[in-house]
């Protein structure tokens, strides 16, 4: 349900190939909004609308060259989803350093080498009462321990810390919130056995899959105008996950 939302707005999205960043893409293009889509991966097909960065989140250079496009391409930057995410899976004793910062630098550093980048175009795009938007991608891994993710869940849970701080630290021109997806079928899904996705399903109260659009719905939200009192916020969108209790 396209409203024209963001209606002339500039819109960073990250891991924007896949998954839930390749629906927020589709959904900010539909609200109205031209998209710097980042992705380590090869761009597809040109799109009107939209201009492929190919990169790394994790390296400042990406952000340089961030920045500097949408200053040069569009002159202004309205929205940044921090959205990229790879998963390392591996009990603390048997996770390698490199995995750990690995999983770190792309969970956590690359949104604070994001906004440090491109806070001063999105303060200086805002309205007087139409802030900048940085919408940060947790999980419900913030919420509650799996076993075998130690490195993932530290990620997202510093991304709640950062936000809520951005959200100080940049307000009033730049609002700053959270969202915590919960399962959302998406590749990052792949390699999960069947066993495992019944598991998910069956704790939450929607007793489905989340789709990466229903994500979109709320990075929207966030992105848009329609939150324009909401800063500092977390959002979850789990189908009830973090609502249900399991044992007596
Ligand atoms: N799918 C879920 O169930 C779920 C649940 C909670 C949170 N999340 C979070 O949502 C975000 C998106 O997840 P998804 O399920 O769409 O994953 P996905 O695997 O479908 O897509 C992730 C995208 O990020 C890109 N990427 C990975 N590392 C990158 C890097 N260093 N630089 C640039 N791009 C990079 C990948 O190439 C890929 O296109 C992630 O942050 C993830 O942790 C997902």
């Amino acid at each position: 349900m396209e409203r024209n939302l963001l209606a002339g707005k500039v819109a960073v999205v990250t891991g924007a190939a896949s998954g839930i960043g390749a629906a927020v893409v589709a959904r900010f293009l539909a609200e109205g909004a031209r998209v710097i889509a980042v992705d380590l991966a090869a761009p597809g097909p040109a799109r009107p609308g939209v201009v492929p960065v190919t990169g790394d989140v994790a390296s400042a250079g990406t952000w340089e060259r961030v920045a500097e496009l949408a200053a040069t391409e569009f002159g202004r930057l309205d929205v940044l989803h921090s959205n990229a995410g790879v998963v390392v899976r591996a009990p603390a004793h048997e996770l390698a350093e490199d995995d750990w910062d690995r999983q770190i630098a792309v969970g956590l550093k690359a949104s604070y080498l994001a906004v440090r980048a491109c806070v001063g175009l999105l303060a200086a795009s805002a309205g007087d009462r139409d802030a900048g938007s940085v919408v940060l991608s947790s999980s419900v891994h913030a919420l509650a321990g799996l076993p075998g993710h130690p490195a993932y869940a530290a990620a997202k849970g510093g991304l709640i810390s950062l936000g809520r701080q951005l959200a100080v630290e940049y307000g009033p021109r730049v609002r700053v919130n959270t969202v915590l997806p919960g399962p959302i079928l998406t590749p990052a899904w792949d390699g999960i056995g069947e066993e495992d996705r019944r598991r998910s399903v069956a704790g939450t109260a929607a007793r489905r899959f989340g789709s990466p659009e229903e994500v979109a719905a709320a990075v929207t939200f966030l992105a848009s105008q329609e939150s324009s009192y909401v800063t500092g916020a977390c959002l979850v969108v789990d189908g009830g996950w973090s609502a249900v209790k399991d044992s007596a």
